[in-house]
């Protein structure tokens, strides 16, 4: 439609032009003789006015317009009636009275309302995505989408990288997930596998001489799904030549600051970007993807509770155990059923149990308490002084909750790393215009698992120790740090990657302490270690989330609001029904025939 204006730019400046626009039936209103619909199209929205009088058949026409119906409007701009500017839409000053319209195209009642921003079901959205997606929120954060990566592939076009593009039928690429797995018609009993990331083939192109790679890639995972977790998901992808962790670090702050500062102004962050040890982030937050908006660290009370009356704390320090803990600020009032609600949830972490010690109201400071001032189920073992200690680990004051909980390591940092969101969420300290970005550094390179009697790379295969560290590897891999990074933010993990191995030896020698044959690793990793044989160069890289980032620009509560067609908790795509079942004629041609329970 080459005469069409696009509803958002209707202004006082047009008043009394011939405009024609075409869009959605948004609203309609029927107010004694008059008809006003307010049209929208992706600008926005404008108010467009029917007189009987003035155009009768135009008139006519729209008595008929129903929700979604999609019409193209001729008329004239004029200024609104005083007392009936709008002006929470930018269009508000002016109407277009309409002389002449066309139905391009009725509509069915839709499912649920598209003009406002209520919440709906979600399986009736995702089932009718093409309508939901019309809806202002999400047009809002698809579009957002758009800027954010049309932004990076800008500032990295202005820097010297390329973006390539890497094949999707790829074989096996193991990163920690499950794969997808395609049959091959050609070859019956072979599979393609979807690249869990394309990892191994930016290293490739490293050793190809490209030095700088980017590629907005899509990554499959077939694992548990949760609000931040899709089958499918898209990284920025990186990797360059001749650099060390520095240079990626601060290539990627520096992009991810001016992404903020230019696409979602009304965020906050902190900048230079905090960094902080692996082990600190685990001992202070449980975790190694704390959210940093708000304080209650987690303090370590096992060396002053492992002689403790309690048994619970003796037997947990006894056991190689740690018990640790915090304090809810203003939560001495929590009531029994609060208590065994927050109980409950820890033991659905994997912890044991809680131990809940409130410090009632009353005592000016710590040194007053009284055993008479604390609420606990397991007051009777445990004496005042104690109480005291473990409150000035935790910063608790009078008033305060302190949350503890005992036993291995591993559960005792989970469980709290997870109460202490939970309990942030309660407690609405988690300000949504603050993005906390910070840096993970210095991972262990390896991590011994004793059920399997082998190292494992908690990460990937494909990072190196740290300058100095290599040595470790024949005597001491467990103490080993690896050049690794990454990027959290609000409680996710945003980002990370690595500097990488591109000598064989050590690459070999890694694969092989996390049990690798010669011949698994040939048939694996070949590709790649057959090519850091020919001089493959220094490098690292990265790759960002970022369905994560939008997610967090956007405020959204889970990745599914900021993808155009993501699939459910149970990796289902709701309007095409995905997956489904094929003829057998088509698996008979894959070679393949179905196991019926
Ligand atoms: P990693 O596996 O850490 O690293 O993935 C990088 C980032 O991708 C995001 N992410 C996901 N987002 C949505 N749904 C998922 N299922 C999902 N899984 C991961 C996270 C994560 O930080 N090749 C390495 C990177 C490298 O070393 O360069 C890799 O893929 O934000």
């Amino acid at each position: 439609m080459r005469d069409r204006t696009p509803c958002s730019a209707l202004n006082p400046e047009l008043i009394g032009d011939d405009v024609t626009l075409a869009g959605w039936v948004h609203r309609r209103r029927d107010h004694g003789g008059l008809i006003f619909i307010d049209l929208r199209d992706r600008s926005g929205v404008a108010q467009v006015v029917f007189n009987p009088n003035l155009a009768p058949e135009a008139h006519a026409a729209a008595e008929q317009f129903r929700a979604e119906w999609v019409v193209k409007v001729t008329g004239r701009v004029e200024k609104r009636p005083p007392g009936t500017e709008n002006p929470r839409l930018a269009t508000g000053a002016v109407e277009l009275h309409a002389s002449q319209v066309d139905t391009l195209n009725p509509s069915k009642t839709p499912p649920f309302d598209v003009s406002d921003d209520q919440a709906v079901d979600e399986g009736l959205r995702l089932s009718h995505r093409y309508l939901d997606l019309r809806r202002g929120p999400m047009q809002r954060n698809i579009l957002l989408r758009h800027k954010v990566i049309k932004f990076i592939r800008d500032y990295l076009d202005e820097r010297g990288f390329a973006e390539i593009e890497t094949p999707i039928l790829i074989k096996s690429t193991p990163e920690g997930a499950r794969d997808y797995l395609v049959p091959s018609r050609l070859q019956h009993g072979s599979f393609y596998a979807l690249p869990q990331s394309p990892q191994q083939l930016k290293q490739l192109l490293m050793v190809s001489g490209f030095e700088k790679y980017f590629q907005i890639a899509r990554c499959f995972r077939d694992e548990d799904l949760r609000a931040d977790r899709q089958p499918e998901f898209t990284q920025l992808d990186l990797e360059m030549s001749f650099v060390d962790e520095e240079d990626i670090l601060g290539l990627i702050e520096d992009l991810y600051v001016r992404i903020v500062e230019a696409l979602a102004p009304e965020k906050s962050l902190v900048k230079p970007f905090p960094r902080l040890d692996y082990l600190e982030a685990m001992s202070r937050y449980g975790t190694d993807k704390p959210d940093l908006r708000f304080g209650m660290e987690l303090a370590d009370l096992t060396a002053m509770e492992a002689e403790s009356g309690f048994q619970v704390f003796r037997s947990a320090a006894e056991a190689g155990g740690l018990i640790k803990g915090f304090a809810a600020p203003g939560c001495a009032g929590y009531s029994r059923r609060q208590l065994d609600q927050l109980t409950a949830y820890v033991r659905s972490r994997g912890a044991k149990g809680l131990v809940a010690i409130a410090l009632e109201e009353g005592p000016p400071d710590l040194a007053s308490l009284t055993m008479e001032s604390i609420r606990s189920s397991a007051a009777r073992r445990l004496d005042i002084e104690e109480v005291k200690a473990m409150a000035a680990a935790m910063g608790a004051s009078p008033g305060d909750l302190m949350l503890i909980v005992a036993g291995p390591g591993a559960e005792v940092n989970n469980a709290l790393s997870h109460l202490r969101n939970l309990m942030a969420e309660r407690l609405d300290l988690a300000d949504p215009n603050v993005l906390a970005f910070a840096w993970i550094v210095n991972f262990p390179l390896l991590e011994w698992k004793p059920d399997e009697g082998r190292w494992d790379a908690p990460h990937n295969p494909f990072s190196s120790p740290k300058d100095g560290d290599a040595g470790l590897l024949d005597t001491e891999p467990g103490k080993a740090i690896a050049k690794q990074y990454d990027m959290v933010c609000n409680g996710y993990e945003v980002g990370g990657g690595s500097v990488r191995n591109h000598k064989r030896e050590t690459q070999e020698k890694i694969l092989s302490l996390m049990g690798h044959s010669q011949e698994a690793m040939q048939s694996q990793f070949g590709q790649l270690l057959n090519a850091l044989d020919y001089g493959a160069p220094p490098h690292g890289g990265i790759a960002m989330g970022l369905d994560r980032l939008m997610m967090l620009l956007a405020n959204a509560a889970s990745i599914r609001e900021v993808m155009a067609f993501p699939k459910t908790q149970s990796a289902v795509d709701m309007l095409f029904g995905a997956p489904s079942p094929v003829d057998d004629s088509h698996l008979k041609e894959l070679g393949l025939r179905l196991l019926r329970p």
